[in-house]
């Protein structure tokens, strides 16, 4: 296997206090707990009460610096991965460097939607390449609320609010219990199918006028079916040019963590990957869909279960709108 230098020192999540259940929506859209539970396997899901993308991401930052033994002043870059930032200027990046009280380090933003985490880590490994005193935090965290249209059915039972977080360094540091060689990322992304999941509104090309009232296209808007197929297939395709590439199997890998968006796309990954359940990661169940941040919630949540120990490979694979997807191999 590939060897460099990028280490995964600490992990941190974060979800909002309130939970809204699949009962919950049945007071707001026709929709029933059985069919949410059947098509997509979400029970309930977190939703932000005024905390904006930085405030999720914040807490999850701070435990991943403190599970890395880091402080914000070690840092020498905050990448943030998101399709609903604060604002689009500050970027979320610089308002999560404020809030952490650093200065005059890179902050910026990616927006690669729910691939957003496997971007960051792509973008950290660079920065690690290029020195080994790099200590780069990614931070995934999205606000889907403030961009789902409740009255839309398809869309608005799918998704939560949450963020995970990671801190990768250029050097191994001594003594540390559980750390994580990320040794390879595959990237893919695909514009001509861009159509089938979009959130149009406020962008440049569909600017808002002031006092004009947003329509759907400010809110996400998707052909699940469409997106669905497409999931299944490229996830399967990228884990496996991941592994093949690294002479691999699916049986190395010690737990799969897959994109939490339904629990249909992640059987049927398993099933054409042949994993065995105990090697698969799954928490969608609890929080829904939380796009960028779903892939570092499960593994925040998965080390903290003590699902993931040392000497353990960890593949996490994602799919989201753009489409972009994306694997990453991280050997413990
Ligand atoms: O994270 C980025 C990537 N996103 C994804 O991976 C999501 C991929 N897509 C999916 O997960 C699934 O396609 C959905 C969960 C979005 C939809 O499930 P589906 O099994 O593909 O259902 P469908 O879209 O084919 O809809 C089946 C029926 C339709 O009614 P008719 O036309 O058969 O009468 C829908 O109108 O279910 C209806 N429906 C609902 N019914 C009750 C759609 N949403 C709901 C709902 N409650 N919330």
């Amino acid at each position: 296997m590939k060897q460099n230098n990028s280490f995964l020192t600490g992990c941190g999540f974060h979800l909002p206090e309130k939970v809204m259940t699949n009962h919950d929506f049945e007071s707001l859209v026709d929709t029933s707990d059985e069919w949410i539970t059947t098509r997509t396997g979400i029970k309930q899901r977190h939703i932000s009460t005024g905390q904006a993308c930085s405030d999720l991401g914040y807490q999850a930052a701070v435990q991943a610096l403190h599970e890395a033994g880091l402080t914000p002043q070690q840092l020498t870059h905050v990448l943030m991965t998101t399709f609903t930032p604060d604002t689009h200027i500050p970027n979320a990046a610089c308002v999560l460097l404020e809030k952490l009280g650093q200065r005059n380090i890179a902050a910026m933003d990616i927006n690669t939607a729910c691939t957003g985490f496997i971007y960051g880590l792509e973008v950290a490994r660079g920065l690690c390449a290029l020195s080994e005193d790099a200590n780069v935090l990614v931070v995934a965290s999205e606000v889907l609320t403030s961009r789902v249209n409740i009255k839309d059915r398809s869309t608005s039972v799918l998704f939560g609010d949450g963020a995970g977080a990671a801190v990768l360094s250029g050097s191994r540091p001594p003594g540390h219990e559980l750390c994580g060689n990320l040794t390879d990322v595959c990237l893919k992304a695909d514009g001509s199918l861009g159509e089938l999941l979009t959130v149009k509104g406020g962008g440049s090309a569909y600017p808002l006028r002031l006092g004009q009232m947003v329509s759907e296209n400010f809110f996400i808007q998707m052909e699940g079916r469409e997106v669905f197929k497409h999931a299944v297939r490229s996830m399967f395709n990228v884990s496996m040019e991941i592994l093949e590439r690294n002479n691999l199997r699916p049986e190395d890998v010690n737990l799969v963590i897959p994109h939490q968006a339904n629990i249909r796309i992640i059987d049927a990954l398993a099933k054409k990957m042949n994993l065995d359940p105990d090697n698969l990661f799954v928490n969608v169940q609890k929080y829904g869909n939380t796009s960028a941040a779903s892939v570092p919630i499960a593994l925040g949540e998965a080390i903290q279960l003590k699902r993931i120990k040392a000497g353990d490979l960890v593949l996490m694979v994602a799919f989201g709108g753009g489409f972009t997807w994306g694997s990453a191999l991280v050997q413990y």
